[in-house]
């Protein structure tokens, strides 16, 4: 047989990843990328962080073995992982009530889950946010889950609407799946308050959803403690619920592909049940981890130094993008430009959504070699005291007609 003739129909590339490669092969100078999901400091680079390297240094020198790791990764990398998510001493973890399993970033943290979900019959349905980061409609949908969408802005494009998005919410069905993003919302930078937090947990015990909490960049909203906050409130809420970590942007450890899901039950021997099925669904996709971007965040996490040194080098990173986002709402604000750009400023982490169309984000592009994601998302992390100006001339000029 030959290869299905779908195969040889040429697929779109990837809506993110795929205008890097267009972003590289631009030849204008004065090009600009703030498509991508990448942490980048004053100069356009990701640097590797200086805990990162004290960490390798120590890993190195104690030459251990490569052989297989256990298929869930490493006891004490998953206990390393439940103290990001929870206070020490908070009774999900000294209940043993939480398990985890280490995976290739988060992005295999959500595959392992969705497998997990439908090897152990779970129904089929998932609800993702409109908006939601692009890859989790395919990624769910390929899983084999049906995806449904709940409403997440209002008409400003510029705030939540928690109203609508809790009224949907109601009408899910009993075992469907919600999946939430836990702090800096992507692509909007919009999170729930703390009460709508309490809100979302009572819609899903009455309507005994499950939830999914994507959490992919911890730390780079208001703290790495304060980030947590939506996962403490699920959990006294009485949930049962997964959460898919990654550790690209806040280790900026990208490529290494460290991520984690952890599964909270209602007891220890549930959350023990869960594991040997997630444990299948591991075996049967990749097998086993792999080690090493592991081991730098377990090495820094169980180390009270080096953690300290990784949570002010987080900090850092928090400071420099919220440092962004404001200049950015200022240079707008001065330029003025249409809009109401002030919600920007109070948004979380990385990305900003400016509610452009498709042929504005492709002038953008095309005119100013300024690179965007959909309908306008930008990584404020891209903006320099040099490209800044730029970016906003660009967009003042796609804006105006
Ligand atoms: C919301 C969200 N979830 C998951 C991921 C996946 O992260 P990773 O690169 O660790 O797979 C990203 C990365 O951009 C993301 O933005």
């Amino acid at each position: 047989m030959p290869l299905p003739s779908r195969a040889l129909d040429p697929a779109a590339p990837d809506p993110i990843l795929g205008l890097t490669e267009a972003f590289r092969s631009d030849p204008r100078e004065s090009r600009v990328n703030l498509a991508v999901g990448v942490y980048v400091d004053e100069t356009g680079r990701t640097p590797v962080l200086p805990s990162v390297l004290a960490a390798e240094r120590r890993i190195l020198e104690a030459a251990g073995s490569r052989t297989y790791l256990p298929i869930e990764g490493r006891a004490a990398y998953g206990a390393a992982v439940r103290s990001l998510l929870f206070p020490i001493g908070h009774e999900v973890t000294t209940a043993g009530r939480a398990v985890t399993a280490q995976t290739p970033g988060g992005t295999g943290a959500l595959r392992v889950a969705a497998d997990f979900l439908l090897q152990t019959g779970n129904p089929r349905t998932i609800w993702l946010s409109q908006p939601t980061w692009p890859n989790h409609p395919q990624l769910f949908r390929l899983a084999g889950m049906d995806v449904r969408t709940y409403p997440y802005l209002d008409a400003t494009g510029r705030r939540l609407d928690a109203d609508a998005m809790l009224a949907t919410l109601r009408t899910a069905e009993p075992g469907d799946v919600v999946l939430f993003h836990a702090a800096c919302h992507n692509p909007t930078g919009i999170d729930p308050d703390a009460a709508t937090w309490r809100a979302i947990g009572n819609v899903a015990v009455e309507r005994d959803l499950l939830p999914i909490v994507d959490f992919a960049y911890q730390g780079f909203g208001d703290g790495i403690r304060e980030d947590a906050a939506s996962i403490a409130i699920l959990a006294e809420a009485g949930l049962e619920f997964l959460v898919c970590s990654s550790f690209s942007k806040n280790f900026a450890l990208y490529a290494e592909r460290v991520g984690a899901l952890t599964i909270v039950a209602r007891d220890a021997e549930r959350a023990e049940a869960a594991l040997t099925h997630v444990r299948i669904a591991i075996r049967a996709n990749y097998s086993n981890p792999p080690a090493h971007g592991a081991q730098i965040v377990e090495t820094i996490l169980c180390d009270p130094a080096l953690r300290d040194d990784w949570e002010l080098e987080v900090a850092g990173m928090r400071a420099r993008i919220r440092g962004n986002r404001a200049a950015f709402v200022d240079a707008l604000e001065a330029s003025a430009l249409p809009g109401d750009w002030e919600p920007l400023r109070g948004q979380r982490g990385m990305f900003a959504l400016l509610g452009l169309d498709q042929e504005q984000v492709a002038r953008l592009r095309r005119e100013f070699g300024v690179y965007v994601v959909g309908a306008g998302r930008v990584n404020v992390a891209g903006f320099t005291r040099d490209n800044l100006g730029r970016v906003v001339t660009a967009l003042s000029a796609v804006l105006a007609h």
